[in-house]
Parts: structure tokens; C-alpha cells; sequence
């Protein structure tokens, strides 16, 4: 098996550095992810296929009718338990090795942090009131400690360095060095569907440590940039990667299900990867919100997991593996919602609608993404869940 070098994310002043054993834990962790990906997952549906399926035919005298169905067939398939077994396991070393590296920096973070929010060029207003949203607090989602929600002082800046490191391994480097990718991707898209459109209001709905934030600040110099999320570490955190970055963008911790802005106050209001870590009462309520900020002319553009209802029934047990057994409570229903419906239930114009993926180039990567890699590698994403982006246009 090749071994993958894996680009380093970016070093900008806040990026938690590992020791050398820690950063050959995150190469290794990275290239069993590869492997799994490219080796181990593909060959489910062939025992789906050619050996549970059959027997599961022979004894019921038809075919699996649902991805449930498959779901249990296959959990009693060693293969399947193997690559399940494996597969939670990367993911909890993955936050094991960045909890500790996150621990050893804290101290240099957390000056950094107050040195930049002293002469910083954006903001940030934390509320010590905030209600978090149960479905956030009561879950350490996809098993990073601490969540999102964490915030154990009021220095603390822990999930965000976890995550700044310990999301672009996780990902395996697509979301680009600085995690730009998926704004870029979605700037890229917009540009090439709607080039004339200039928007002077932007706001990010779930920006956590603001890897989605603040792309849009190069793209769009002039505008005012707004970044909330939920967390206040993880807000924290993403201000003063911010300004290390340079880039002035005001953050705030609300709830997407409640903004704190008047009516029609933005051009554009974006999301990425929210919506399938928020139930899915909340991620209803969070469109309808997204809706009443619009100005009338303005554009709502959002990535996320895609949609699976198009999927066949062993693709949509693998797409949602991750409900069961990756702590992801919500990825399960999201795969499953209509986006027109949903965007259509929130007061968008069914004939305004946008529909698009990000689809593969020649080297395997999604196009609009950066490429993370410094070789070419067959398929570098691995897996079936390519990103989906839709939105639509407020009348
Ligand atoms: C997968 S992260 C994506 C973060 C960021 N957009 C990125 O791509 O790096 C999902 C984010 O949504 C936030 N979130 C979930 N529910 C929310 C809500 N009701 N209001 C605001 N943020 C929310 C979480 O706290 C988390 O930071």
C-alpha cells in the first residue's frame, strides 16, 4: 500500500502544532482512512450482493425493502462488522491524538487569542445567557469530545483547536488547508450560475471556527461578513483565527433557529455541512429564519450531505452508517428530506430553486474543492457521499 502525504493544514498563529509522534499518529490515522476507503468499503455491496442478499431472498422470498432492512442484514455480516469496528475506532483515535495536541496548546492559543481580540478588525459578542439547543448539548457530535458546546471557561477555546486540526484530518484534507474548501466550492458555484450577482451582506449560519467565514470576506472585500454559531469556545476560537488570518469578520453566538437580526437585513445566508448535525425541528425552523433575514432579490446557498432518496439500498445503508454508529443522530433524517420540500415549507419559491452537486474530475476529486493532496491519488475522497448544494432565491 502507497503511503499518502497528506499536506499539512495551513500554520497560520492559532493552529494547535502536534509533537512528531502525534503528527505520525494523524499520517497513519489519514492513510487507513484512505485505505478503508479505497480497499475495504467498496466491497460491502459485493457481499450485499452476492451473499446476504441471496440468502436473505432465499429465506423471506423477496428482496430487502428498506435500508433498515439492509442495515441489520448486513451488521450481522463479519465483513461489515469488521469494517464498522475499524471504522469507529479511526474516528475516536483521530479525537484522541488532536484532544491531546489541542491540551499541550492551549496556553499559547488562548494568549494568542487575547493579544488579536486587542487590535482586532472584526468582533465578537459572546452571550452569557445563550439556551443551547438540546440536540446539540446532549450529543458530542460524530465523537468529538466536547462537541460543539463545550465551553468550560472564559478563555476557553478547546473544540475550536480540536476542531481546526481534527476536522481537515477527518475529512482527510477536503475541506482544503485553511478549511476554506466548501465556501470556496459554493463561491465557485455561485460565480458560475450567477456572475453578476455581488452580495453586501453575508451571513454564515453555523460557522463554527469560521473556515466557511471567512473565504467569503476574500471574495467579497467590501461586504460585512457575519459568522454565528452556538458555541462559545468554538466562536472564540474562530475570531482570533480570524484576525491571525487577518480577515474582519464579526461573530456571534445565537441560535440559527433564532437570529438576533431585523428583517431583510442580508444579500446572501449560507450554510455548510449544518443542517445534517441539527434536528429536524431545528433545522426547519432555522430555514424559516434564514427566509425572514433576506432581503426580497437575495439568495440562500448551502452544502451539505446529499440527498440519499435517489440512492439504492445498500448505497443508502453505507451513506448512513454514520447515524448508528459514528454519535451523528440527525445525518440519518437529513439524507432522507427533500430540499425542495424543504426549502418550499420555509416561503421559497418553488421556481427558484437550485439544485447542484459538486461532481468528480478526471483525478477523482470534487470539482469546485481545493485538492489536498500533493500527488494525484485515484480517489481521494473515497465513499459515496459526495456534497449536494442547494438553495434558492427570496421573491
Ligand atoms: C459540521 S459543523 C460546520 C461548521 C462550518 N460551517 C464548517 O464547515 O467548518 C456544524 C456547525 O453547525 C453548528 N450548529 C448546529 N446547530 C446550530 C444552530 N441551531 N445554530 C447555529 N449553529 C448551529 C454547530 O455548532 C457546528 O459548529
Amino acid at each position: 500500500m502507497a503511503i499518502i502525504a497528506l499536506k499539512q493544514p495551513f500554520p497560520h498563529d492559532m493552529m494547535p502544532l502536534p509533537t512528531h509522534d502525534e503528527h505520525a499518529r494523524e499520517d497513519f490515522i489519514v492513510n487507513l482512512k484512505m485505505h478503508m476507503a479505497d480497499h475495504v468499503y467498496p466491497y460491502d455491496e459485493t457481499v450485499y450482493e452476492k451473499k446476504a442478499k441471496p440468502k436473505f431472498v432465499k429465506e423471506k422470498g423477496r428482496a430487502p425493502a428498506n435500508s433498515d432492512e439492509v442495515h441489520r442484514l448486513m451488521m450481522a455480516e463479519p465483513y461489515t462488522k469488521f469494517w464498522s469496528a475499524i471504522a469507529r475506532n479511526m474516528q475516536e483515535m483521530l479525537w484522541d491524538n488532536q484532544g491531546r495536541i489541542a491540551e499541550h496548546e492551549l496556553p499559547r492559543i488562548q494568549t494568542y487569542v487575547k493579544r488579536a481580540s486587542n487590535s482586532a478588525k472584526g468582533t465578537l459578542k459572546l452571550d452569557p445567557n445563550f439556551k443551547m439547543p438540546r440536540y446539540i448539548d446532549a450529543v458530542d457530535i460524530h465523537a468529538m469530545p466536547g462537541g460543539y458546546q463545550t465551553t468550560l471557561s472564559d478563555e476557553d477555546v478547546f473544540v475550536g483547536a480540536v476542531y481546526d486540526r481534527g476536522a481537515y484530518y477527518y475529512t482527510k484534507g477536503m475541506a482544503g488547508r485553511w478549511g476554506e474548501g466548501g465556501a470556496v466550492a459554493t463561491i465557485n458555484l455561485m460565480r458560475d450560475m450567477f456572475p453578476d450577482f455581488k452580495p453586501k451582506r453575508i451571513l454564515d449560519v453555523g460557522c463554527a471556527i469560521g473556515w466557511t467565514t471567512t473565504p467569503w470576506r476574500d471574495a467579497f472585500p467590501d461586504a460585512e461578513i457575519h459568522g454565528i454559531d452556538v458555541g462559545g469556545a468554538l466562536l472564540r476560537y474562530g475570531h482570533g483565527r480570524a484576525e491571525a488570518l487577518g480577515k474582519a469578520v464579526h461573530f456571534h453566538q445565537m441560535s440559527g433557529e433564532d437570529l438576533k437580526f431585523e428583517d431583510n437585513y442580508f444579500d446572501l445566508v449560507f450554510s455548510g455541512g449544518v443542517f445534517h448535525e441539527t434536528s429536524n425541528t431545528g433545522a426547519r425552523k432555522m430555514m424559516k429564519e434564514m427566509h425572514r433575514v433576506l432581503k426580497p432579490g437575495g439568495l440562500t446557498l448551502h452544502y451539505d450531505i446529499p440527498y440519499g432518496g435517489e440512492y439504492g439500498l445498500h448505497a443508502q445503508f453505507m451513506l448512513n452508517w454514520d447515524s448508528y454508529y459514528n454519535a451523528e443522530p440527525f445525518w440519518r433524517q437529513w439524507t432522507a428530506i427533500n430540499r425542495t420540500e424543504f426549502l418550499t415549507t420555509a416561503g421559497f419559491d418553488p421556481s427558484t430553486i437550485i439544485d447542484a452537486w459538486a461532481d468528480r474530475d478526471h483525478d477523482g476529486t470534487f470539482r469546485l474543492f481545493p485538492k489536498p493532496f500533493d500527488d494525484i491519488h485515484p480517489n481521494p475522497r473515497g465513499g459515496i457521499g459526495r456534497p449536494q448544494f442547494f438553495g434558492a432565491w427570496k421573491k
